[in-house]
């Protein structure tokens, strides 16, 4: 993934911002309202102490309670609708990247996808995505209205003297602009290290779990269980450390705040002192930063979150930014099946270098209605080529075509339907096992499910579970056999019902009987179907009418 630069990040992150504007817009003024509001019920009491004291006032006494509760009961309002339209805003945006992300996970797959650290990719969906929400509801809004509200703070002050303005703008950058500054640079990459280090945990506890039995079988519990205690420990450390870090920010930010209350004391003194200002000019300017440090003080705290909230948008934009391996193709005309033909293919998977192709100069004729049988040691790229005909990758040199037309230019979806791929691994998803057979033909009905079902020799097997096809299924279908798991694979990919089918060892878990009926489908079903086998088993290899014998790469 490319690295960007921080200003690029945060100038796109401020774009995706652009359809809701309006409602930023509204955020803004509530929010400043509202700041302007709670400041103004103290600076009111100065007003009433100047009445008290028989001070010329430009409000009456009576006139200042009646406001102060209004100004109070506006306070509440505005800060509500605030909120409310910053997390409008934020949570609109977060479904629009969620949406985003997925969009291009869908087009990175399967390809870029393969070698992905698969505990990242979920911390990116899940705590990078929601990590924005900070950056929306609680960045953009905050930085804008404490400026709009600082500005309005620093005319009213310096309508007393412009000094005192200017002493109020230089607090004001102090605690806004410089401190979150040193702040940013004091917690450095802390937060996205912690980040790294709590997804890595999650990592190794699914690892894990998912692992469990053969770590009791190798007796590699201890060291399992000192690797998780040593990187809880780290963890904890760290966050020690940014708890640390968070307390000394906020001292140093009410140290700062403290430092400039004095600051203007001194100056209000000192013009009242030499005549140039009131009694109200001395007080109320005073009155009037002091409880405007509110804004301000929102943007102290961005210093800790700013430096994750840009790396984890780096992350999620360099997902939503990265070209896949093959786009989809579109808006070509519609290919029906009459055979396949690999040409001259050579293929690696890092494409620059071609000492490690796994494959090379490969050609192969699929005619129709024929089993081809493909056998071969592991790792000589068996399943390599089907992942090819199926457009998963692309191939470096020379070409697949599905009758007579390379496919680099039949449509995408036109092709999944030609093809029915069964891989070496059937994923089966949490749902009743009716619903992970559909998955081959999402409006099928329950007779066609049945009827493939029988095909794959696992009818007899589901209705002996206790809610038959109703029955729901583990999640990674733990709860079923490697044998049964691979027939609800092959139910799907004879329920897909496409005219040329790929199959990745379908019967390497299958006792005889059960490949004896799903061999006899096969053999059955190839009378209109064709059929590309791949199998380490003699057995299975009997129904083809060809059988192609590969050798590092190579068709020997
Ligand atoms: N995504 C990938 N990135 C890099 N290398 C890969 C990838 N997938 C497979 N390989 C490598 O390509 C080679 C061929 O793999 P392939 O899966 O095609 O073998 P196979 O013939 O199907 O083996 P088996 O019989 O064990 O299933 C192997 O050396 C494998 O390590
Ligand atoms: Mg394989």
């Amino acid at each position: 993934m490319k690295k960007q630069s921080k200003v690029i990040v945060l100038l796109r992150m401020i774009k995706l911002v652009k359809p809701l504007t309006g409602f930023m817009i509204m955020a803004v003024f509530f929010g400043t309202m509202g700041f302007l509001a709670a400041e103004f019920i103290p600076i009111l009491g100065g007003f009433a102490v100047i009445n008290a004291l028989g001070g010329n006032t430009w409000l009456s006494l009576k006139a200042i309670f009646i406001a102060l509760p209004i100004l109070a009961i506006l306070r509440a309002i505005f800060r509500l609708s605030e909120q409310r339209t910053n997390h409008y805003i934020a949570f609109t945006l977060l479904a629009i990247i969620r949406d985003r992300v997925f969009k291009a996970l869908r087009k990175l797959c399967p390809a870029k996808l393969e070698g992905k650290d698969k505990g990242d990719l979920i911390s990116l969906i899940t705590s990078d995505v929601e990590l924005l929400e900070v950056f929306y509801a609680h960045t953009i809004s905050p930085i804008c209205i404490a400026i709009v509200t600082e500005l309005l703070m620093c005319v009213f002050i310096g309508c007393f003297h412009p000094l005192l303005g200017v002493v109020a703008l230089i607090a004001y950058l102090c605690v806004g602009v410089f401190l979150p500054m040193i702040i940013s640079k004091r917690s450095g990459t802390m937060g996205d290290d912690l980040r790294a280090m709590s997804g890595e945990l999650s990592a190794h506890m699914l690892e894990n779990i998912r692992g469990i039995d053969d770590t009791m079988q190798y007796s590699y519990g201890n060291v399992r269980l000192n690797e998780i205690t040593e990187k809880t420990n780290e963890l904890s450390k760290k966050q020690g450390l940014l708890s640390r870090l968070t307390g000394t920010n906020m001292a140093l930010a009410n140290t700062m705040i403290l430092i400039s209350d004095i600051v203007m004391l001194g100056v209000c003194a000192l013009l009242y002192k030499n005549g140039y200002v009131g009694f109200d000019g001395f007080l109320i300017p005073l009155i009037a930063l002091m409880s405007s440090f509110g804004p301000v003080t929102a943007l102290a705290a961005l210093g800790t979150t700013l430096q994750s909230t840009v790396a984890s948008g780096a992350r999620v934009l360099a997902v939503i930014d990265e070209t896949p391996v093959t786009e989809d193709i579109t808006g070509k005309e519609k290919t029906e099946f009459d055979g396949a033909k690999v040409k001259n293919v050579s293929f690696g998977y890092e494409r620059k270098d071609t000492e490690s192709e796994v494959l090379k100069n490969v050609s192969l004729d699929v005619n129709k209605n024929r089993i081809i049988g493909i056998v071969g040691k592991s790792g000589c790229g068996k399943s390599t080529l089907l992942k090819l005909l199926m457009r998963f990758w692309k191939v470096n040199e020379g070409e697949i075509s599905i009758s007579g037309k390379s496919i680099d230019e039949i449509n995408t979806e036109n092709l999944r339907e030609m093809e029915s791929y069964m891989t070496q691994e059937t994923q089966l998803f949490k749902d009743t096992i009716a619903n992970n057979i559909r998955i081959g033909k999402l409006d099928a009905t329950d007779e066609e499910v049945v009827e493939a079902c029988k095909k794959a020799s696992i009818h007899d097997f589901i209705m002996t579970l206790p809610d038959g096809y109703e029955t729901e299924v583990g999640e990674l279908g733990s709860t079923l056999s490697g044998g049964e798991r691979q027939r609800i694979g092959l139910a799907r990919a004879f329920l897909h019902d496409a005219p040329f089918i790929l199959l990745d060892e379908p019967t390497s878990n299958l006792d005889s009987l059960n490949e004896a009926v799903v061999l006899k489908s096969l053999k059955e079903s190839a009378k209109e179907k064709t059929v590309l086998l791949v199998s380490h088993r003699q057995s299975t290899m009997r129904i083809a009418d060809e059988t192609i014998a590969m050798e590092s790469g190579r068709f020997s």
